[in-house]
């Protein structure tokens, strides 16, 4: 990449997780960088190793399976967490450590309660650390969109010399305006001495909506790396969203004058996986992602993009990824052709009894549903992946009768610990008296916050992805499960959902006092 093209830094598993009920799997992240890495994200951050043995593994996992990537991970300035986030990263084919500490006087009064003299010692010796384990090293200065100027030419130009090649300007509050925000941009790279060792970035929040107009108004002012989000999550308003700023900057080329390396398809596969993953569902008029975003409704419109489509459209679907499902594989491919389309998404399978058992579940799914999609087959790994991590709670079988006028019921049998239990319940429809019946069984007491079933593809014989919200003692999770019968997807979404809640241990949120 040149010093004139934009960095696309996506940090969609590490501040998109941020969002309350957006936590992830491992199985989840990993399916997630898997698709960041085929839209040739630059830089994925994906996550804080050392909030926790999960964040870690996370890491680590995106960090030993992505090669054309760089993988990040978020380290406060203190030494452990550098060491944690260099373990997690040791594997990975380009690594970058991301540390951080806040530098507006509010912050480092109450939270950090040290001097500002303090805080550069600390920023210095953080990127120092950090440079003993990869020459990829970003600083950022937490809340400088509410630092003072002078205080940030200071500690940028200390890091800058500690040798940190990126230095990272956070709104973390989203209180920048667009304008006001690139002066500062601009001002930094005039006053900074040591300015053009290092890329500068911009990592914006979205609290006055305003997240995207202020980072691209830092990239009129010459920065060169956007950190972002798929769908704009994040943590409270959420960031800049990805497929926002990528195709801003590509369709006002005129104004911009610079390009990322982003393949554009993959945005609308790569927001409907986000969305499944965190059900988080995208709102209808979502700029390039939402449903209605190149749908034109009016009878004038419709008539002007027929003749000229330039006439109301300043961006193709099918360039942002609209429609594009294209058939892989069908019920008479063998073993060997699924094994290679999965090899070519990246998925590999560490011993034959589980590749045979993944592929004894695409005959199954074959067929009920005669053509299988990309999407299909990651659907299909990740919950062989996720029912094999976490296996607590496995769906054994079920059936259930729902008839007009009739009381729907089902009947349910789950191995817990590999002992089967069954149970019968009445609902107020097939999925209520499913999880009725898990419920009879499990006594998890957690609440069920969110339910949503998505198709995977187009058609009636589409798998359908089923994803619940489940919230116990203040913790929440998600829980995911695919099947064309969605009866049937709902229970498997809801033993994911009851094996992650009771799977989880404590986190550490990266942005709290532990300095
Ligand atoms: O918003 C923020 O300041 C952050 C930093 C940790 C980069 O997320
Ligand atoms: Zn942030």
């Amino acid at each position: 990449m040149t010093k004139d093209a934009l960095i696309i830094f996506d940090t969609t598993l590490r501040d998109g997780e941020q969002s309350p009920g957006a936590s992830m799997t491992k199985s989840e992240k990993l399916r997630i960088a898997r698709a960041l890495e085929k839209m040739k994200v630059d830089v994925i951050e994906a996550g804080f190793a050392i909030a926790s043995q999960g964040d870690f593994e996370a890491v680590k996992a995106i960090a030993d399976t992505i090669t054309d990537s760089t993988v990040c991970s978020l380290a406060r300035a203190l030494d452990k967490d550098i060491e944690r986030a260099a373990e997690a990263l040791q594997n990975a084919n380009s690594a970058r450590i991301h540390t951080f500490i806040a530098t507006s006087p509010i912050h480092m009064k109450y939270k950090l309660q040290m001097s500002p003299d303090l805080v550069v010692e600390q920023a210095v010796r953080a990127v120092k650390k950090a440079r003993n384990y990869t020459d990829n090293v970003e600083f950022s200065c937490e809340d400088a969109g509410r630092s003072e100027i002078d205080f940030l030419c200071r500690i940028i130009e200390a890091a800058i010399d500690a040798g940190a090649g990126t230095i990272n300007i956070p709104d973390t509050v989203g209180y920048a305006i667009p304008q006001q925000f690139g002066e500062t941009m601009k001002t930094l790279i005039e006053r900074i001495p040591n300015s053009d060792k290092a890329v500068f970035s911009v990592h914006c929040h979205n609290d006055l909506g305003l997240a995207v107009a202020n980072s691209l108004s830092a990239v009129l002012a010459g920065a060169r790396q956007v950190e972002c989000t798929i769908n704009g999550l994040g943590e409270r308003a959420g960031n800049a969203s990805l497929e926002e700023i990528v195709m801003a900057v590509r369709t006002r080329q005129d104004i911009f004058g610079i390009d990322t390396g982003i393949d554009t398809t993959g945005i609308v596969p790569a927001s409907k996986l986000v969305s499944t993953v965190t059900g988080f569902p995208v709102q209808p008029n979502k700029a390039i992602v939402g449903a209605n975003a190149f749908a034109h409704e009016s009878g004038i419109h419709q008539d002007g993009v027929l003749k000229h489509r330039e006439t109301y459209e300043i961006m193709r679907a099918q360039d942002v990824g609209w429609h594009t499902n294209s058939l892989v594989l069908g019920k008479h491919s063998g073993r060997n052709a699924f094994k290679t389309r999965l090899l070519d998404l990246g998925y590999r399978f560490e011993t034959e009894t589980l590749l045979n058992e993944a592929f004894a579940r695409f005959k199954d799914l074959a067929d009920k549903k005669h053509e299988i999609f990309d999407e299909d087959l990651h659907a299909l790994v990740s919950d062989s992946v996720s029912s094999h991590l976490n296996e607590k709670y496995r769906l054994v079988c079920m059936s259930v009768t729902s008839e007009t006028g009739m009381t729907p019921k089902a009947k349910v049998t789950i191995a817990i610990d590999g002992v089967e239990h069954t149970a019968e319940s009445e609902g107020g429809g097939p999925v209520d008296a499913t999880f009725k019946a898990i419920d009879s069984i499990v006594e998890s007491g957690a609440v069920l916050q969110l339910y949503s079933v998505n198709a995977i593809t187009s058609g009636t014989d589409s798998q359908g992805e089923v994803t619940v919200r489940l919230e116990r003692g203040g913790r929440i999770v998600n829980g995911l499960g695919a099947d064309t019968d969605i009866v049937i997807a709902s229970a498997k979404a809801y033993l994911n959902g009851l094996n992650a809640i009771q799977d989880q241990g404590a986190r550490q949120h990266p942005q709290g006092a532990d300095v």
